[in-house]
């Protein structure tokens, strides 16, 4: 049986350099072991948090040009748009009718909502919000996919994949193909400038695709004790420490340390950490700075991502139908 990688990519927020390093980064670097890869932008589950429409469109823009600035080939990953492969939504609905409620109330996510109300357990929540796990389970089962790279936090999602998978099989026979996950190393997590996981929630982001100028600026930001120079650092919870080893060889981190012992000040080291930085992400910013001056090239990716993302999904949509009963009356 063929390899398939698939991952949904949340078109929330702007780009940043945790969202680099623990996702695009080692998602591309995967792709290159599998048959096949299906990475999309997962532009339905990001209308369940946020209801600006300015901020989802200009959110798929720069998510979409990060990935393929950062090297994803769209001629070896097919890259598509969640909305543009409307059987998502048909095989979600199909879904919802062989999952049992009493599943989706586990769900993280939804339980966390609910523990932060008071006395209405069910103020603010949508019931996209709580049924989320199976347009995830639809995104992963349209395509037969058979591993899904994804963070800790989304192995519940793939878990119940799997259970909702197993039920419709068991109803209607071995149709759908049931995923693995691959969880993403939890060593990666990227430190934000006050320390604390970077994370656009947070508002303790390094941006991955804005100009050099603003790079050092947010570097300039991080948040460090008030040691003088000349007196040894401890490297050990130190966030320039920590963002510089996730970009430096081994030996420049040595250099480092060896540097912090002899108490370089805060100034150069932040110095140091944004040279290093910009090293690597200048190729990135300039790839993305030429593909987002070409209008056409986005949408023609993506519309050339659907097409080819939908040959699977017509097929598999049909075969679904089928077996449930909904097909051409004979
Ligand atoms: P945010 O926390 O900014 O909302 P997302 O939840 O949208 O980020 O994360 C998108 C992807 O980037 C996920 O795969 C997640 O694991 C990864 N990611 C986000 N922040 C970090 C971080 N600080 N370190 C490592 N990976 C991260
Ligand atoms: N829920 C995932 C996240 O927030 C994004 C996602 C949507 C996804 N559909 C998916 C990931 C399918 C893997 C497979 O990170």
């Amino acid at each position: 049986m063929k390899k398939r990688i698939l991952t949904g990519i949340t078109t929330t927020g702007i780009p940043h350099i945790g969202n680099f390093i623990g996702a695009i980064k080692p998602a591309l670097e995967l792709s290159k072991d599998y048959d096949d890869s299906f990475f999309f932008l997962a532009d339905y589950h990001s209308i369940i948090k946020n209801n600006s429409t300015d901020e989802i469109k200009e959110s798929v823009k720069s998510i979409a040009l990060a990935w393929l600035s950062c090297g994803l080939d769209p001629t070896k990953t097919i890259f598509y748009r969640q909305s543009d492969v409307p059987e998502i939504l048909e095989l979600t609905w199909i879904l919802n009718c062989v999952t049992a409620k009493g599943l989706m109330n586990r769900a993280h996510a939804y339980k966390s909502a609910v523990s932060q109300n008071n006395n209405d357990p069910d103020k603010g929540i949508n019931m996209g919000l709580f049924s989320y796990p199976i347009l995830m389970a639809a995104d992963i089962l349209m395509f037969d996919s058979t591993h899904v790279p994804v963070g800790s936090d989304q192995n519940q999602h793939i878990e119940m994949t799997r259970d909702i998978a197993t039920r419709f099989n068991h109803l209607y026979g071995p149709l759908l193909t049931v995923p693995d996950s691959i969880i993403q190393d939890k060593q990666k997590v990227v430190l934000g400038l006050d320390g604390r996981k970077m994370s656009k929630s947070y508002g303790n982001v390094i941006p991955l695709l804005e100009s050099q100028k603003t790079l050092k600026k947010s570097i300039m930001k991080i948040v460090t004790n008030s040691l003088e120079p000349g007196v040894p650092k401890d490297s050990k919870n130190c966030t320039v420490f920590d963002l510089y080893k996730n970009f430096a060889t081994e030996d420049e981190i040595i250099n480092l340390q060896t540097a912090y012992d002899e108490g370089i000040s805060w100034g150069d080291a932040k110095e140091k950490l944004f040279l290093k930085i910009n090293s690597q992400l200048e190729p990135i910013r300039n790839k993305y700075d030429e593909l987002y001056q070409d209008k056409n090239y986005i949408n023609d990716v993506l519309h050339e991502g659907a097409t080819k993302a939908r040959s699977y999904a017509v097929e598999k949509i049909s075969l679904i139908k089928e077996v449930i009963g909904i097909s051409k009356i004979t």
